[in-house]
């Protein structure tokens, strides 16, 4: 028996004695359920500390967004190539120059990545505050992975992509359906960021909509999705990239159409940075 089957087992069997006692408890007539009036709610919710929310340095999604909120789950979906992983690159390395954040990176080999890397940033913060995790890829190990981080202080974790995430399930729905409740309840408990890049094929572009389609309840567990769509010329030749936010639960759907981050040459200089 694996380590992971022992621990499923016996966390099955804890289960079960833990319900077996409370309903001990609920016979005795000991457990009692403390719960809140609405006038209790609203006091507590009123002196909650402010949160404060990540500011992006993407324009579309700090206009529009005002930045990104603690405790939200976001979804980004688009065909291959449509610049999903370049727009979080961008937006992990702006956020880095001041936070801690995570990339789960399954989908780019690390030789292109730091290119990449280097040709989006120069800030040598970016790079010191920029995790880049790509060897666990079970979703028990990424949980696990985000619980500790965020103990850590780390505020975002984007993971690429949902494709390469393993879980247990019978089929891909119920596979995406765990991920993405996982995911978002942890976004809930500790009051992170995490953003799941999902890829849509061709034919799932309906009319060049939006269309989390055969994601399981991805797009229902989502606090905000974003989609990315390709503009082609007549030649096929990619002419520009628009995003639009097809669910926001703070109600700020907006289009955008994202700029072009190689436009400035910035690459960063290693050879000053000790090995
Ligand atoms: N905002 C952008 N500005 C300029 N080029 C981009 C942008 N986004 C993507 N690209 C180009 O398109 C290619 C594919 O982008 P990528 O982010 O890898 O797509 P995806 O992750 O959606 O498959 C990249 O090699 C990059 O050169
Ligand atoms: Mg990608």
């Amino acid at each position: 028996m694996s380590l992971e089957e022992l621990k499923y087992r016996l966390t099955k069997e804890k289960e079960e004695i833990e319900a077996q006692l409370k309903e001990i408890d609920e016979l005795r007539g000991e457990i009692k359920y403390e719960i809140e009036t609405a006038a209790q709610l609203g006091e507590r919710v009123k002196n909650k500390p402010h949160k404060p929310k990540i500011m992006t340095g993407v324009g579309f999604l700090d206009n529009n967004l005002g930045g990104f909120e603690f405790g939200t789950f976001i979804n980004i979906a688009g065909e291959a190539g449509a610049g999903k992983t370049t727009l979080l690159l961008k937006i992990l390395t702006n956020i880095s120059e001041g936070h801690k954040v995570l990339f789960f990176s399954y989908e780019m080999y690390e030789d292109r990545l730091i290119r990449f890397i280097r040709k989006l940033t120069s800030n040598y913060l970016s790079y010191q505050n920029l995790y880049v995790e790509q060897e666990h890829r079970n979703i028990n190990d990424i949980e696990n992975i985000i619980k500790a981080k965020a103990k850590e202080g780390i505020k975002l974790f984007v993971i690429d992509s949902i494709m390469k995430i393993e879980a247990k399930g019978d089929g891909v729905n119920e596979k995406r359906s765990y991920i993405s409740a996982t995911l978002a309840k942890l976004t809930q408990h500790l009051g992170v960021v995490i953003i799941l890049i999902n890829q849509v094929s061709k034919g799932d572009l309906k009319d060049g909509r939006v269309d989390f389609k055969g994601s399981g309840d991805v797009a229902y567990d989502s606090d905000i999705n974003l989609f990315i769509n390709l503009k082609r010329g007549k030649s096929g030749a990619v002419e520009g990239r628009r995003i639009s936010c097809s669910k926001n639960r703070d109600g700020n759907f907006f289009e955008a159409m994202i700029p072009d981050f190689f436009a400035i040459q910035n690459e960063y200089d290693f050879s000053g940075v000790p090995r």
